[in-house]
C-alpha cells in the first residue's frame, strides 16, 4: 500500500460510527429549546433560542403530502422532516421522513448512526431488510403491504426496494432530532478525497479496475 493516510482516515470514521451508534439523543432539560439556526456557537444538538421568541410555526412543518421527485438512477427520493426543517425538534430525540418509490426504486442500504427507525407502507409493497453486525451479518428482511410496519434498528445497515409496478409511499419516525445518514455504496466508493484503489479491492479482493467500474457508476 503506497499511502495508509486513507486506510487510517478509514478507520477514525469506523471508530467515529461505531461510537454514535450505541449513543442516543439528550433529553431537553425544559419544555422546549427551539434550535436557534442564527446561532455562531457549536454546540452538541443546537442552541436554543430566547424562548420568548419561539412561536407555533417552530414546532410545525407543512408538505409532507407531496411525493418526492424519484427520476433518479435509484427511482427512490427520502423527504426528511428533521431539526432541520422544525427547530422544535431541538432535544426531542424524534423526527420524519416520507420516502418515495417508483416502480422497482431502491432506497440503498443505508445507515443512520444516530436513531432507529419505524416504518410505516402508506401505497403499495416494499422488500425491505436490515442486516446484523459482525460475526453473522444476518439479514432479517420481508414483503411489507399498506399498512405494515417494521423495525430498522440503530446503526444497522438495511433497505427498501419496491416490489411492485405502482409507485410506493412510506412514512417512517426515526429516534433522534438528526439521525442521520450514511448511505454505504457512496460512503465506501465515493467519499472526498476518495479512499484508495489499493485499499478497496484488498478489502473487496477485487481487480482495482472493478473498484474503478463501481466508482464510476455512483
Ligand atoms: C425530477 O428530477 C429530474 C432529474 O433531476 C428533473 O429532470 C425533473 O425536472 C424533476 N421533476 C420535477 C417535477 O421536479
Amino acid at each position: 500500500m503506497k499511502n495508509m493516510a486513507p486506510h487510517i482516515l478509514f478507520l477514525a470514521l469506523l471508530a467515529l460510527a461505531t461510537s454514535q451508534a450505541i449513543a442516543s439523543d439528550p433529553s431537553s432539560l425544559q419544555d422546549f429549546c427551539v434550535a436557534d439556526k442564527m446561532s455562531q456557537i457549536f454546540a452538541n444538538g443546537l442552541v436554543c433560542k430566547d424562548p420568548r421568541l419561539v412561536t407555533t410555526d417552530d414546532f410545525f412543518f407543512s408538505g409532507l403530502d407531496k411525493p418526492g421527485n424519484t427520476s433518479n438512477k435509484v427511482g427512490s427520493s427520502v423527504t426528511p422532516v428533521n431539526v432541520a426543517q422544525i427547530p422544535g425538534l431541538n432535544f426531542m430525540g424524534i423526527s420524519l421522513a416520507r420516502v418515495d418509490f417508483a416502480p422497482y426504486g431502491l432506497n440503498p442500504p443505508h445507515i443512520h448512526p444516530r436513531g432507529t427507525e419505524i416504518l410505516t407502507v402508506l401505497e403499495g409493497s416494499l422488500y425491505v431488510g436490515f442486516v446484523t453486525s459482525n460475526p453473522e451479518n444476518k439479514l432479517f428482511a420481508k414483503v411489507l403491504s399498506k399498512g405494515d410496519v417494521f423495525v430498522f434498528p440503530q446503526g444497522l445497515i438495511h433497505f427498501q426496494f419496491n416490489y411492485g409496478t405502482n409507485n410506493a409511499v412510506a412514512i417512517a419516525a426515526l429516534s433522534s432530532q438528526n439521525p442521520g445518514v450514511i448511505t454505504v455504496g457512496n460512503a465506501v466508493f465515493k467519499s472526498n478525497p476518495p479512499i484508495s484503489d489499493d485499499i478497496l479491492a484488498k478489502a473487496f479482493q477485487v481487480d482495482k479496475k472493478i473498484i474503478d467500474l463501481i466508482q464510476a457508476q455512483l
